[in-house]
């Protein structure tokens, strides 16, 4: 059997769900979709990966729990020392690991961010209704929010992620449990449009500061949700009461990938302008090295690194440090 054999194969298996309603012209829309993406998995950087979780025992218990905030797959003893030997080298070889906390079978994966903490957040300031739901989590990583998601009953959770590495954490994760509710895509936040009226609760986490063309990618977001569904919206911002976008040049936060950077009422004004209603901003907070912070699960400089040592409130490039607000809104009707 070869990688993509495999993979590809463990990949398109996946019901895209149907079962839940999706109608039969965006199954075959997202099923043309799945082809084209099922081969990246083979791509000759992402071997290792696919050797490691081939090679990994599964657990006894098959056990999984949440625990103070730590999303625990299998305990302590499930596997003998030689499997251990074999688990801790693939969770290793997946460093960088930037959402958590984790713990395979004993072995703590204390990640860059404690996501914990934004989840944290959503539920006690958002609060949405999670039970009995058809849910897309857009920019999963590596599925911490969806596995938090569980205790709340949803009907099915979708976790969609254009970036190939994240199938093999998602591949790990099923060889401790397997739950038929969560799905994992290749998808990116521009395909949700794909599934047409369909997701009743939308998160999009971390997401929209990172795209180009952020409008587009909300129009998107709302065309896959049913009208009346509902948006958590997290995203990185500047302070500030004006309704401003800081658009950087191209480093902020020593990285290319940040784009238009809302204060809290342009963003009220972005979602208004692209399909969205009943628009609440919940909090603003300042990001602290508390909540993301280099660990020995990841192999990059982290917050410290990215703002002036001498004026936390600035990034090193001298613009305002980032605010993380937290949103919530309805697809207009
Ligand atoms: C800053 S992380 C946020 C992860 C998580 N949602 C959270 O809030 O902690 C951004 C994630 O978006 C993913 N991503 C990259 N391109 C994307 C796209 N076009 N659509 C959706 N997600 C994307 C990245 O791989 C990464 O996992």
């Amino acid at each position: 059997v070869t990688p993509v054999d495999t993979f590809s194969r463990i990949y398109l298996e996946n019901p895209t769900g149907r079962e839940h309603g999706l109608s039969a012209g965006a199954e075959t829309a997202l099923n043309g979709l799945r082809q084209e993406r099922a081969p990246l998995l083979d791509r000759p950087y992402n071997r290792r990966w696919w050797r490691n979780a081939a090679r990994l025992e599964p657990p006894a218990s098959g056990s999984f729990a949440v625990d103070e905030g730590t999303v625990r797959f299998g305990r302590p003893g499930d596997l003998d020392e030689g499997a251990m030997r074999v688990l801790y080298g693939a969770l290793a070889d997946l460093k960088s690991w930037r959402k958590g906390p984790f713990n395979y079978a004993g072995i703590e994966v204390d990640a860059e961010w404690r996501s914990d903490l934004k989840w944290t957040r959503v539920m006690e300031l958002i609060r949405p209704e999670i039970g009995g739901r058809r849910i897309a989590d857009v920019g999963c990583n590596n599925l911490y929010y969806v596995y938090r998601m569980l205790e709340h009953d949803p009907a099915l959770v979708v976790g969609l992620e254009p970036v190939e590495r994240y199938f093999f954490y998602h591949y790990l994760n099923t060889r401790f449990y397997r739950d038929s509710r969560i799905r994992f895509e290749l998808f990116g936040i521009d395909d949700l449009a794909l599934y047409g009226p369909f997701f009743d609760l939308v998160f999009c986490m971390g997401i929209l500061y990172h795209r180009r063309n952020p409008l587009l990618s909300l129009e998107n977001l709302a065309a896959g949700m049913r009208p009346g569904g509902e948006l958590v919206l997290e995203t990185a911002g500047i302070p500030g009461d004006g309704e401003l976008c800081l658009f950087p040049g191209r480093r902020y936060m020593k990285a290319p990938g940040w784009w238009f950077l809302p204060a809290a009422g342009a963003l009220v004004n972005m979602l208004d302008r692209s399909g969205f209603e009943e628009i609440k901003i919940h909090g603003i907070f300042p990001l602290t090295v508390e909540e993301q912070r280099r660990t020995d699960w990841v192999d990059t400089q982290s917050l410290e690194h990215f703002l002036d040592p001498d004026n936390p409130s600035r990034t090193v490039e001298g613009y305002p440090a980032p605010v993380r607000i937290y949103a919530s809104a309805r697809r207009r009707s």
